[in-house]
């Protein structure tokens, strides 16, 4: 099958100029006093933040791709690079055969890209309509066909009965729909999805992932998509890429994936009044096999706990009781089989939204 991209060793680094910690707080007072003096201005620093780390990426044509990963882990930089729309730092290979490095142009005008900012390109003075017929000539797409292709759309975004509204009297969720309806009018083979749910209500969201498998499977799109939700990514997607700080740190379908966290049974507690050691005591309990733990309000110890276990139930009961013995108060539990919520806790030890 065509690999529609397929590059290795992407890297980004940003130079970030920023101000240096001893003039933080009461020192920041004082630079404010010296600088009225005319004494010199605060010093600033420069630093080298890697926001992709040596990415090797293959996406074959036809797949739902999913790139998960907490905040700043680095998947908007990288769909940047893909789109041609970001110098990469260092890297190799080609997007739909044009090369990623020297082609960047090439690759722009033959991808579509929905970015979270949307409404970037919407214009408020257009009807839903209208827009979609101005984004048709700026495509140059012939008119005979504009009128077909914007009702095909309109249909398959579900926004045919609002074609004639304003963009600012129909809802952010539709206005997302626009959006990719728009990006789909130029009706490119591969489409780039960052976070094409963010902010949406769960039916808005889940309508929005109801059409992205439609344009997958009946207009055989190949879609590369972002999110943080795992349950999108487990939904949608045909294999999964799990990014964490510019680096692809697990790769697999989703059933896959979660085989790394092991056919055991997963234990979720969400608890204050834990403290370092905790996760020691709890590995001793009877049939657990593994515990981490992960405090982020270390003031009040709370956190969650990841238990993994051969005997859910018995393991359950032993885990409650020792937290009544330890003055731990439990907030909430869960537990079955593992999520990618799981895998990735696994792996680095966070959460995904922690
Ligand atoms: N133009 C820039 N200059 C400096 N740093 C940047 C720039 N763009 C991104 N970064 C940094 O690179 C890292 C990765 O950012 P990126 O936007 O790719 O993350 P992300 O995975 O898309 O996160 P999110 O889920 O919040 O959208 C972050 O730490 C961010 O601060
Ligand atoms: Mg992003």
């Amino acid at each position: 099958m065509a690999k529609l991209i397929d590059v290795a060793q992407m890297r980004k680094t940003f130079r970030v100029r920023e101000r240096s910690a001893r003039f933080s707080g009461s020192a920041r007072r004082e630079r404010i006093v010296s600088s009225l003096r005319d004494r010199p201005a605060a010093r600033k620093r420069t630093r080298f933040f890697s926001a992709v780390d040596g990415i090797r990426l293959a996406v074959d044509s036809g797949e739902i791709l999913g790139v998960l990963g907490p905040n700043g882990a680095g998947k908007t930089t990288l769909i940047k690079m893909l789109c041609g729309l970001l110098r990469p730092d260092g890297g190799e290979g080609t997007v739909l055969g044009y090369d990623v490095c020297r082609e960047p142009s090439r690759i722009r005008s033959k991808v579509s890209l929905v970015a979270p900012t949307a409404d970037i390109g919407t214009d408020n003075n257009l009807t839903v309509r209208e827009n979609l017929e101005f984004w048709a000539a700026v495509y140059g797409i012939p008119r005979k066909q504009q009128r077909r292709r914007i009702d095909t759309l309109l249909e398959l975004v579900q926004l045919k009965e609002k074609e004639s509204y304003w963009p600012m009297g129909i809802s952010a969720g539709m206005r997302q729909r626009l959006a990719i309806a728009r990006s789909l009018l130029a009706e490119n083979e591969l489409v780039f999805l960052d976070e094409p749910t963010v902010k949406l209500d769960p039916d808005g969201a889940r309508r929005i992932r109801d059409f992205i498998r439609r344009i997958n499977q009946e207009n055989g799109v190949t879609v590369l998509l972002t999110t943080h939700l795992m349950h999108e990514a487990e939904e949608l997607c045909s294999r999964i890429i799990v990014l964490d700080e510019g680096k692809i740190v697990a790769e697999g379908s989703a059933s896959e994936l979660k085989q790394l966290v092991g056919r055991e049974q997963i234990i979720e507690l969400f608890a204050s009044g834990l403290s370092v050691g905790a996760e020691d005591q709890i590995r001793s309990l009877p049939a657990v096999l593994d515990a981490d733990m992960s405090i982020w309000d270390g003031a009040v110890g709370e956190g969650r706990v990841l238990v993994k276990t051969a005997k859910i139930e018995r393991t359950t009961e032993h885990l409650l009781s020792w937290a009544r013995r330890n003055g731990i108060r439990v907030h909430g539990v869960r537990s079955g089989e593992p999520n990618l919520e799981d895998v990735f806790f696994d792996i680095t030890g966070r959460g995904l939204t922690a």
